[in-house]
Formats: C-alpha cells, sequence, structure tokens
C-alpha cells in the first residue's frame, strides 16, 4: 500500500484545499493528513487563524478523502510523523517549493501547483479589512505600520498629527493624512492611539462616543475612573477598546502564566519583574509637564505581570529615586494576603531586565528581556528536574496586540482574557496612586 502525506492549517475550507486533497490522495492508496495545532499556528507568525482545530479538522474530514487525521504541534514534526506511519510521499502546495526538500531522506517529495486565485488569508481579508486610523507620528507609531502587515484584515488608511503626518503617510505609503481628527475618525473602523499618555483619554473617548474600535496605547489612562468610563461607553456602543501592552498577547508569556499559576512551583509567593531602559536628552519620557517618568512610561509591562499571576493587590507602596521632577527609577511593593510583588522600572538606572516567579516548591526565571517572552527555567531544589521552556516573539511583538484587536472586533461574543478590561483598571488604578504619593 502506498501512503502519502500532507500538511496545512486548512482555515475556512476553500477550492484550493479540496484540490490539492484530491491530488493528495491520487498520488497513493492511503491519505494521512496533518492539520496545525492552534500553539504551533501562532508560534510560527499564523496569526489570524479563525477557525477552531475541532472546526478545522472537521473541515477535512468532510472531504471524505483523508483516511487518517493526525495534529502537527511543533516544527520537525513531520520526519517523525513519515517514519512512524510509514509514508512513501510526501505532498505539498508550491508556495513551499524548495523547503521540504530535507524530507527527501525519508520519503518523495512532491510539489504540486496551487491553485490560483484563492487562500484562507484572501478569504479572512474579503469578509471585511478593518481600516485601521491612526493618530500619533512618533516612535511607536512607526513600528506599528509595518507590524500591521503581518496580520491580515487590516489596513491602515490614514494617520492624523499636528506634526509630521505628511512625511509619515509618505514613508509607510499610507493612503491619507490630516490634522483633523473628526476627519480620521469619520473615515475609518477603528482608531489606533498612539500620542503622549495625557491625551488618550479625550482621544479615546471621542473615537468610541463616534462609533470607532479603539486599540490604546499604555498606559490607557492616569486614572481609575477615566479608563472604567472608556470601557463603559465601549460596552454600551459594543465597542472593542483594548490597552496595547504587547507582553499581554505574546503566545511565550501566556503560556509562561499558564505553566506558573498550574501549580508546578507550588503556591506563588513572591514576583519580581524589572523594566529599566536609559533615556537622555530632551525626550516626552523624561519631561514632567507630559507625565514623564519611567513609571508612567514602563511600568504596565511589570504590573501585568504581577496582575495576571497575583490578582488585585490588597496594598501598594512606592518608593523613587526622583531626578528633574520625574521618578527616574521606582519601585512598586504590592502586598497580599499570601504574597508580596515588586515592580522596577527605570529611565535614568539600568539593572537587569528579568522576571522572577517565586514558588514554594521552585521558581521561574525568566530572562531579560522577559517581556519579550521567549525563553524560561522552571527550576527547583533538585535541579535535576529543572525544565526549559522556549517560544517564538516575533519582530516587534506589536503584531500580537494587532491580531487580538481585529480577533475582537470580528468575533466580539469571545470576549478576550488575555488582557481585560479589569486589567486596564487596575493597572490605571494603581499608577493614579502613585500620582497621589
Ligand atoms: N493550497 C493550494 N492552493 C491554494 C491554497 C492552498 O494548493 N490556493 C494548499 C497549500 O499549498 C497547502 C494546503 O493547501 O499545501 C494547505 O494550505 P493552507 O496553508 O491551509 O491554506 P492557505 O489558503 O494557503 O492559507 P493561508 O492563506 O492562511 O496561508
Amino acid at each position: 500500500m502506498k501512503k502519502v502525506i500532507t500538511y496545512g492549517t486548512f482555515d475556512l475550507f476553500h477550492i484550493g484545499h479540496q484540490k490539492i486533497l484530491e491530488r493528495a490522495k491520487a498520488y497513493g492508496d492511503y491519505l494521512v493528513v496533518g492539520v496545525t495545532g492552534e500553539h504551533y499556528d501562532i508560534d510560527r507568525g499564523k496569526l489570524n487563524v479563525e477557525e477552531s482545530l475541532e472546526e478545522r479538522i472537521e473541515n477535512v474530514r468532510k472531504t471524505g478523502l483523508a483516511d487518517q487525521i493526525i495534529v502537527e504541534n511543533y516544527e520537525g514534526q513531520k520526519i517523525s510523523d513519515i517514519q512512524k506511519y510509514n509514508i512513501d510521499v510526501f505532498v505539498i502546495g508550491s508556495d513551499w517549493l524548495g523547503k521540504f526538500d530535507y524530507l527527501n531522506d525519508y520519503c518523495q517529495v512532491k510539489y504540486l501547483e496551487r491553485t490560483k486565485g484563492i487562500s484562507s488569508s484572501i478569504i479572512r481579508s474579503e469578509n471585511k479589512i478593518i481600516r485601521i486610523g491612526m493618530i500619533g507620528a512618533g516612535r511607536i507609531a512607526n513600528r506599528f505600520v509595518p507590524e500591521s502587515k503581518f496580520v491580515s484584515g487590516v489596513h491602515i488608511s490614514g494617520v492624523c498629527s499636528t506634526e509630521g503626518a505628511k512625511e509619515f503617510a509618505d514613508k509607510h505609503e499610507i493612503g491619507f493624512y490630516t490634522e483633523d481628527y473628526n476627519e480620521l475618525i469619520e473615515r475609518v473602523d477603528a482608531v489606533y492611539i498612539a500620542t503622549p499618555h495625557g491625551s488618550h483619554y479625550a482621544l479615546a473617548k471621542q473615537a468610541l462616543l463616534a462609533g470607532k474600535h479603539v486599540l490604546c496605547e499604555k498606559p490607557m489612562t492616569l486614572k481609575s475612573s477615566e479608563t472604567i468610563e472608556l470601557f463603559e461607553i465601549a460596552a454600551k456602543n459594543k465597542l472593542i477598546l483594548i490597552e496595547a501592552i504587547k507582553t499581554a498577547f505574546a503566545p511565550g508569556f501566556i503560556r509562561l502564566i499558564e505553566i506558573a499559576k498550574s501549580g508546578i512551583i507550588g503556591s506563588i509567593k513572591d514576583v519580581s519583574a524589572t523594566f529599566t531602559k536609559i533615556e537622555k536628552g530632551d525626550k516626552r519620557e523624561l519631561n514632567p509637564d507630559s507625565d514623564g517618568g519611567s513609571l508612567y512610561e514602563l511600568g504596565t509591562y511589570p504590573l501585568i505581570g504581577i496582575l495576571k499571576l497575583l490578582g488585585k493587590p490588597d496594598d501598594v507602596n512606592f518608593f523613587s529615586y526622583m531626578n528633574n521632577g520625574i521618578d527616574a527609577y521606582t519601585k512598586v511593593i504590592l502586598s497580599y494576603k499570601q504574597a508580596i510583588a515588586t515592580a522596577q522600572t527605570g529611565l535614568g538606572v539600568k539593572s537587569e531586565g528579568n522576571m522572577v516567579i517565586a514558588g514554594t516548591e521552585g521558581y521561574i526565571y525568566v530572562p531579560a528581556p522577559w517581556w519579550k517572552t521567549e525563553e524560561f527555567e522552571v527550576r527547583f531544589e533538585d535541579f535535576s528536574k529543572n525544565k526549559k521552556f522556549f517560544y517564538k516573539f516575533y519582530g516587534d511583538g506589536l503584531r500580537y496586540e494587532i491580531a487580538e484587536f481585529v480577533k475582537q472586533i470580528k468575533f466580539p461574543d469571545q470576549p478576550s482574557w488575555k488582557l481585560t478590561s479589569e486589567d486596564s483598571i487596575l493597572l490605571s488604578n494603581i499608577l493614579e496612586r502613585f500620582k497621589m504619593n
């Protein structure tokens, strides 16, 4: 019996999928189809898959062409599958030409011409492209546009800024630019706010009241009553509002939280997370009049790590080294009934940017830069039991928050647990207490 294998995501099953399965089947007597697992797709940078693994398996099953369906969970699995299932021919579309030649050591490799003019990405985009308008043309905005290209179903269609809007639009080939925020709002489906902290509340409110979804740079506001109000307006108008904290949406960070909370290190008693970045010169971050300072600038990262692990603290205290009217370094101590946590941020002090989660049975060490979580180690007294975990963090990571924003807009009845309104409200509450201090 001649056995054939092929792989794919098979999202939003289309004629191209049907044809490749038919042709793969024709190469032998028995067809094994590998459908990619959800973690594997995210890990390899495929962020927008719309159907669940069960639905995609069902798509393939319904064709009646597969004699066996397996799940592909990791890079390199193909080699063991081919040996395990005694495969004679490996079949894949011509978009992968040359990429699987290494499998020739195990079986015959066939690249088949793709069906023209159709793909899951095209269908996802056709369903409706979300037009995003950006307000702000600074450093983060410059990183946002290239990252958005990795997410299907969105298009940055306009930019608004009082300075450099035209240059920004030219540089990034953005359809229109304007100095008038109302015009921007009118011409798009959603707004990305990348302006100084103090302006977020008013800009987000204006967009939400105009019926537009909002992705707002961190910190969303510096006052919990404002964050609460924004989420209330969003809920009332059935709109998505997300605070753009990339770490919260990154696959490695999500796994870190799951593993830490699984009980593997016993009960969590201490979390320490640090983010420092030396800044010099005439910058917004160093200017007290534009809400400069290390905690406002960097605090959302370590704080969200702590909140995801330990929840709402009973008490919060701050200790800062002040320089030229801003906190050049701050240590936040969050106390809980059963645990304690510290967050360190610095713009004028440099330290190791790692995270340590200590428990009653062991600890997790996440090396710098922990907020771009790519690896961590679970460590025990008996170090022979230590275990390392590795994940991918692509590019700047902004693609993860953009992908989540798009997913939320498309599927509003599947609320996000990655970063909730409660998380954002708690964050602004902590920043507000810092201001009062
Ligand atoms: N395929 C094909 N013709 C198409 C689309 C896909 O022959 N028009 C093949 C691919 O080459 C692959 C298999 O179908 O061998 C599964 O591909 P998959 O990645 O699931 O489909 P795409 O439509 O290419 O998905 P995406 O747009 O998300 O990349």
